[in-house]
């Protein structure tokens, strides 16, 4: 009896061993960054530019998976089940948050269900309309869409996603319903919106900014308290009379729980580097925003800050009653 103990034993700790032995070898393949939303879309860019960055870091590819649907709760649900051994990795913005109450059937504790890398950045958005939208400004565009609201069409990214939030930030500040219409990631949804197929979008500078500059579609109000430095033309909503329509969008990257400590360390580092590359910090900056201070790019930081938004966004989604299922 005592030899099968000690026998019993004796596996355990040398399981353990090897458990160690490939956390400290990590990463010994292709890490995966899943992404909630489409291509070519705002937390694709950032995603690109981190998973480069991290790739040379890490001595392993980091490959970017753009895992769509559900306003981004599917690829939270695909992190919750992955193995838990770092080589698979989400980054996600502040909907992984709102999701927690926005989604009442969510197929993980939000809670308990991830282990935390970072964050990244947070990123101001604005409104932009098909380039051949009829309003001359902000004020003629109220008007238009005050008259006409049924008829003016909303792109969003779904329930879940801020071109969502913002969007309805938008219409109880002006207080109009128009109609909205749901894309898989606002990649797709500013390709239709310069297509003139949608008139108006809520997205993010490092989506929007391009577009923008080329005139492939027009600004008419950012989402923030002061102008955005690369898009200074653009006047923000407030200072066009607008109350109450401001957003600002942080993106964090996790883990799925129960990660070996010495792989999230790594991780840590290697997302503190990326962010303090010139290149990623020259990009950003073109793209209308900057990496958070290294002091948030810890996983404390990140997990803190996720807990009180799903605490902050809680009553505001209850109270408003309009759940995603
Ligand atoms: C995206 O990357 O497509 C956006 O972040 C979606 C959104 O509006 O949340």
């Amino acid at each position: 009896m005592k030899t099968l103990l000690f026998a019993a034993l004796a596996a355990a700790v040398s399981l353990s061993a090897v458990g160690a032995a490939k956390a400290q070898n990590y990463p010994t393949q292709p890490v995966t960054l899943m992404i909630p939303f489409s291509a070519g879309g705002p937390t694709d860019v950032i995603a690109r530019l981190l998973a480069q960055v991290m790739s040379e870091d890490l001595g392993q590819q980091v490959l970017v998976e753009n895992v769509t649907g559900a306003g981004g709760t599917l690829a939270s649900g695909r992190l919750a089940q992955s193995t838990p051994d770092g080589h698979t990795v989400l980054l996600h913005h502040m909907g992984i948050a709102t999701s927690a109450t926005l989604y009442r059937n969510l197929p993980y504790d939000p809670l308990t269900a991830f282990d935390y890398v970072g964050q990244v950045t947070t990123v101001p958005m604005l409104l932009v309309s098909r380039p051949d939208y009829p309003a001359e400004d902000f004020k003629q565009l109220l008007e238009m869409i005050r008259e006409k609201p049924e008829e003016t069409l909303l792109a969003n990214a779904g329930p879940g996603a801020v071109s969502h939030l913002c969007g309805m930030l938008f219409m109880q500040a002006v207080g109009v319903q128009l109609t909205t219409v749901p894309y898989p990631g606002t990649g797709p949804a500013m390709t239709d919106t310069m297509g003139g197929q949608v008139d108006l979008l809520c997205d993010q500078t490092t989506g929007a900014t391009n577009p923008v500059q080329s005139k492939a579609v027009k600004a008419y109000a950012t989402a923030t308290t002061e102008r955005i430095a690369v898009l200074p033309d653009v006047p923000t909503a407030l200072e066009q009379g607008l109350d109450g329509f401001e957003i600002g969008v942080w993106h964090g990257m996790y883990v799925p729980a129960g990660t070996p400590e010495p792989v999230k360390e790594r991780l840590t580092g290697s997302l503190q580097k990326a962010l303090q590359n010139e290149t990623v910090i020259r990009r950003f900056a073109e793209l209308g925003t900057e990496p958070v201070p290294q002091e948030d790019a810890t996983p404390e930081s990140l997990e803190k800050h996720y807990k009180e938004q799903i605490e902050f966004w809680r009553p505001l989604i209850e109270e408003a009653g309009e759940y995603a299922n």
